[in-house]
């Protein structure tokens, strides 16, 4: 079948002349010195830009660089940035000072900010001015250009700023250095066409773009055939996808697809919003055997006022209706969310509001957030600002109510077997997670990191349980 593809896809540049020249340096370096090249990656942020770190890591591989885990050893430090608190930002900051002094020292180490926060003007402004010391600013619409720009710093000795707005061009082509070998995270879309009123996303990762099936499709065939059991679909609203392609194809239609591919043995996706999650998608998560039975569905708020003027496009009871039909769709589904206290003009009325959908949804766990103001969002405009020991307090009592629900939760696992993917292993001490995302940590041999093993629950923790493995 042949179609117009609705976006450019391209190959990351790494045959040009400069590339080339780029990677005949390296090996020359390695000639002189009796080692390669080192890089140290330092990833804020969510999945997104966990796997677009992948992206950066399997290119610099391509050009004879290799991983090292301490920025003090590395030749090329890179910080691969996230804005969607004010934490987040500061975090950035304050590591970058650290590096000023390690840069004096180091006057030939290769200093990138990429990410989200170089998305925006002001903030590449401040780090040019304030961190002069870097050498090399992208975004997240340029990692392709990465090997040009370490060229242009090496060879022609300039520093480099590339970055592009919004765009339709989807670069996916490029090597991947995979964190492990047996899950592995896969974009499905890119951007965010939703503007909750509240973040950053859609004027950082641009307009909302969906990967064409067939793509998706076959880098999962291809991660199967290299050992990998466990995809995790990333998109900012995976609902949503397939709204802009130029055939009717509907997320529940791709997790039926993927469900029939060889090797892969479970299928996590990220994030569900609660606005396009339909019967169909419910039916998918049911009838697929490889959806594992776990769901992220962040609430943010449960005041139907809130939710409004968070453009969140549902009401509390339209998602308590969800959750109770994906409850009797899969009995035993896990639900974990995320939650927002103090967006502005939170009333104790609307706060008490979230409380109420906290304890009818009985969460298996939840991200909880303190309302960051985030310049340039409608939200940051709001005057009912909500005052910070306020925001605090409502934080401290959402805890309250959320931890022992969670703990709860866990404590019917005890006694219960689960299968469990090994994920790592420090000595004797597995960690692996069950499908519904549970953290479990059992004693066993690290030969089997990777495989999915029966472990039979015996103490439960609100973040983690701890178990023994069973033979069958
Ligand atoms: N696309 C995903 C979420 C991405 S951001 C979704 O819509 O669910 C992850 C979470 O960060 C959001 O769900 C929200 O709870 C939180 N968040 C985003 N902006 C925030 C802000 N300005 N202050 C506090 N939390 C925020
Ligand atoms: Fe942000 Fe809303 Fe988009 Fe999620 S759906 S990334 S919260 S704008
Ligand atoms: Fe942060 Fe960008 Fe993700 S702002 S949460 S890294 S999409």
């Amino acid at each position: 079948m042949s179609r117009i593809k609705n976006h450019l896809v391209a190959d990351a540049k790494l045959d040009s002349e400069k590339i080339i020249e780029l990677k005949n340096r390296n090996e020359q370096f390695l000639i002189n010195n009796g080692r390669r090249k080192t890089y140290h990656i330092l990833t804020y942020g969510c999945q997104m830009n966990e796997h677009d770190s992948e992206k950066i890591s399997g290119m610099l591989t391509s050009i004879g660089y290799v991983e090292t885990d301490d920025e003090k050893n590395a030749d090329l430090v890179i910080f691969n940035t996230c804005l969607i608190r004010e934490n987040a930002e500061l975090r950035v900051f304050g590591k970058l000072g650290e590096v000023k002094g390690l840069k004096k020292n180091k006057p030939d180490m290769i200093v990138a900010v990429c990410g989200c926060m170089m998305q925006k003007q002001e903030i590449r402004d401040k780090v040019l001015e304030k961190f002069s010391f870097v050498d090399i600013i992208f975004g997240t619409n340029t990692i392709h250009e990465l090997p040009v720009l370490i060229y242009n710093v090496e060879i022609k000795k300039e520093k480099s700023v590339d970055i592009v707005d919004n765009t339709d061009l989807i670069y996916e082509d490029m090597p991947k250095l995979r964190k492990f070998k047996y899950k592995a995270l896969v974009n499905i879309t890119y951007g965010c066409d939703n503007f909750c009123t509240y973040c950053v996303v859609p004027y950082v990762r641009g307009r909302e773009k969906s990967r064409e099936p067939e793509d998706i499709i076959q880098e999962i065939k291809i991660l199967a055939e290299d050992g990998c059991k466990e995809v995790t679909l990333l998109g900012q609203n995976v609902n949503s996808y397939g709204k802009n392609l130029n055939v009717e194809f509907t997320f529940a239609q791709l997790l039926y697809e993927i469900n029939k591919i060889e090797g892969i043995e479970r299928i996590r996706f990220m994030t569900s919003h609660p606005k396009d999650l339909t019967d169909d998608l419910i039916k998918a998560i049911q009838e697929c055997d490889k959806v594992c039975k776990h769901l992220h569905l962040p609430v943010q708020s449960g005041s139907n006022d809130v939710l409004r003027r968070m453009n969140r496009k549902y009401t509390k009871e339209h998602y308590l209706t969800l959750v109770e039909k994906l409850k009797k769709a899969v009995p035993d589904i896990a639900i974990t969310t995320d939650i927002i206290v103090g967006f502005p003009g939170e009333t104790e009325e609307d706060f008490l509001e979230t409380l109420d959908v906290v304890k009818k949804v009985e969460y298996d766990s939840a991200f909880t957030f303190l309302y960051s103001i985030r310049e340039g969002t409608v939200a940051a405009k709001m005057d009912d600002q909500v005052p910070d020991e306020v925001k605090h307090d409502r934080f401290n009592r959402l805890l309250e109510v959320l931890y022992p629900i969670i703990l709860e939760k866990n404590q019917k696992c005890i006694g219960k077997v689960f299968p469990v993917l090994v994920e790592t292993a420090e000595g004797d001490e597995l960690t692996g997670r069950t499908e519904h995302f549970k953290l479990v940590h059992f004693k066993g041999s690290k030969d089997l990191v990777g495989e999915i093993v029966n472990v039979k629950i015996t103490d439960v923790k609100t973040f983690h349980m701890k178990g023994s493995i069973v033979i069958a």
